[in-house]
């Protein structure tokens, strides 16, 4: 923090003069004291276009299939943790499969981020 403060401060020098001049200068400096971010991509969207689609459909919405009737996932009540409780472990009685060893645990929190935001009826 104490960096990045001095940083901004030697770029706001360096930068009032000539404004237009240092912008580059400004943009270098900034590259290297910002933390690597790392954007999962994709994640959620593609585990659950590969993996859910077939029993909750793409929107979500669910309904009957060769397991059981697929929950409506734009309306469940369960937590994003215990959403990824249901994904690892399955209510294999009801036709919810279990994708323990089949979905990594970073991509199951991934899904389950995406049920509750995007798949989420917005209220
Ligand atoms: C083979 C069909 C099938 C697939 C594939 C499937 N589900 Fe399910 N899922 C079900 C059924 C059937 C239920 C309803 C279980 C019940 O009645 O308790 C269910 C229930 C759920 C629930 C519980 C909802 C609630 O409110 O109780 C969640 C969460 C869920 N599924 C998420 C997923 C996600 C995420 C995926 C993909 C990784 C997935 N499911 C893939 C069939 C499936």
């Amino acid at each position: 923090m104490k960096v990045l403060t001095s940083n901004l401060l030697r770029n706001l020098v360096l930068c009032l003069p000539v404004f237009a001049t240092c912008l580059p200068i400004a943009a270098v400096a900034e590259e290297d004291d910002r933390p690597v971010i790392v954007v999962p991509r994709g994640g959620g969207k593609e585990t659950f276009t590969r993996f859910c689609t077939t029993c909750h459909m793409p929107d979500g919405r669910g309904g009957q299939n060769e397991g059981g009737y697929g929950a409506d996932l734009r309306v469940t009540k369960l937590t994003a943790e215990e959403v990824v409780g249901v994904v690892t472990n399955g209510r294999q009685s009801k036709g919810m499969p279990s994708f323990k060893g089949i979905i990594d645990d970073e991509k199951i929190g991934l899904v389950a981020a995406y049920v509750k935001t995007v798949i989420k009826l917005k209220e």
